[in-house]
């Protein structure tokens, strides 16, 4: 077989991975995902706030009730890994004891819907060798409601489920019928739920019955300072080999992050974005000046993930956005829902879209707040202005020009 170029072309070879310089680059890459749970003694800065949560959650170990409770944090102040964390010290400490106790965690985030969200926390609930399925599709809510009630009355003592993210459902229901299951007589062990959301006035927002069986169990996550960031992401350093991560690398990560409002995410994400950047170009080290080119990309990638559920105008009304903020720099760069649809519409003019209704598209503005890829505000302008929006993007406009080359024209 002959190539375009020429050059020869060996089947062969292809795939042989000692080919490319992963192994020269990675020592264990699972310590750069941002799902690792690292080991207690890596965890930093977090002592009080887990032994405050082992002690609501302690009498599960011995079968007996609890509270739930909720976190509340900022993106990256390692709630997720905190939760996680407590659910297997319990699962180790249980092994000692006769108590069989079931843990679930589910990140509606990722779950699409409330429904799909029940659906993982019975998968992930339910043993190995369990006879009660969760199948993807074909059963509502309630149904796989009965399935874990099932779950747990065959099969546990006493049962913990993290439900993260909560904040992307719609309805907060599945957390009022789970943590109050024991109350209405549906279980006969207790239960108990960890309750995660990134926004810290998500209460507000939640049904009175649903915070009243929270009662005032909260704990909030402060964000971590540049020395805690620090240490945080030099425990990751041995995901690389030796000698492959420059001296600059982390604190500069670790300066970005803390500016960030602490946010350990960003820096092991970054992390793990430079790590491929090096396999894809084939470096054998990870330098300073390689970070501004990643940001760009972890960003963006960040931004298509959360667009990727919205209908596919959506990217439109963000490019337009976007290019409105890119026109405008020095300004306080609030635009008004009126210039963004005008704007949005010369962008659905060279696609050759049909733009979408005013309702519809104000529909899309909404979730984009809600996404936090916007932050919208209303404006009271007196007599004869009226009430209008206002909003923001809270990307940089650079980043929503990979999205937009992202976006297939055909989709629209
Ligand atoms: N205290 C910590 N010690 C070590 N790593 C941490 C700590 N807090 C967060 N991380 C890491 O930062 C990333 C984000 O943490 P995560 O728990 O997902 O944050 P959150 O759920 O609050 O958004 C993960 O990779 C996590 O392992
Ligand atoms: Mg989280």
């Amino acid at each position: 077989m002959t190539s375009d170029s020429g050059e020869d072309y060996d089947p062969e070879t292809l795939f042989d991975t000692s080919r490319n310089n992963r192994q020269q680059i990675y020592n264990n890459r699972e310590l750069v995902d941002t799902n690792h749970v690292p080991a207690a003694d890596k965890i930093v800065g977090r002592k009080e706030e887990i032994q405050r949560l082992a002690n609501v959650v302690s009498p599960l170990i011995d079968g007996q009730p609890t509270n739930s409770v909720l976190i509340y944090g900022k993106t990256g102040t390692g709630k997720s890994l905190v939760a996680k964390h407590i659910m297997q010290r319990l699962e180790v400490e249980a092994e000692q004891r006769p108590t069989d106790i079931g843990t679930a965690y589910v990140n509606c985030g990722s779950a699409n819907g409330t429904t799909r969200a029940v659906r993982n926390i019975g998968a992930s609930l339910a043993p190995e060798m369990s006879s009660v399925s969760f199948p993807t599709r074909g059963l509502s809510t309630d149904e796989y409601f009965e399935r874990i009630w099932e779950v747990v009355n065959t099969h546990y003592d006493s049962v913990i489920i993290t439900v993260d993210e909560v904040d992307m459902l719609r309805d907060d229901s599945p957390l009022m019928v789970l943590s109050r299951a024991g109350e209405t007589g549906v279980v006969d062990v207790p239960i108990s739920i960890i309750g995660i959301s990134n926004k810290i006035n998500y209460r507000d927002q939640m049904d009175e019955r649903t915070k009243s069986s929270f009662g005032h169990r909260e704990f909030v996550f402060d964000p971590y300072d540049a020395a805690q960031l620090r240490e945080i992401l030099e425990h990751r350093r041995e995901a690389f080999q030796e000698n492959v991560l420059g001296d600059a690398v982390i604190p500069r990560i670790a300066a970005l992050a803390a500016k960030e409002h602490g946010d350990a995410r960003k820096g092991v994400n970054l992390l793990f974005y430079l790590g491929e950047h090096a396999v894809e170009e084939g470096y054998d080290e990870i330098t300073e000046a390689m970070i501004d080119d990643v940001r760009e990309l972890a960003d963006a990638e960040r931004l298509n993930s959360l667009i990727s559920g919205l209908p596919s105008h959506a990217r439109l009304i963000i490019v337009a956005l976007a290019a409105l903020t890119k026109g405008d720099e020095g300004t306080d760069q609030w635009f008004r829902t009126s210039d963004i649809f005008d704007t949005y519409e010369i962008y659905c003019e060279r696609e050759g879209a049909d733009p979408l209704s005013g309702e519809r598209r104000r529909q899309i503005l909404d979730e984009l707040s809600f996404l936090e890829i916007t932050e919208a505000k209303t404006n009271h302008g007196g007599k004869n202005v009226g009430t209008y929006k206002e909003h923001r993007l809270m990307y940089d406009p650079d980043v929503v020009e990979h999205v937009y080359d992202a976006t297939d024209p055909a989709m629209l």
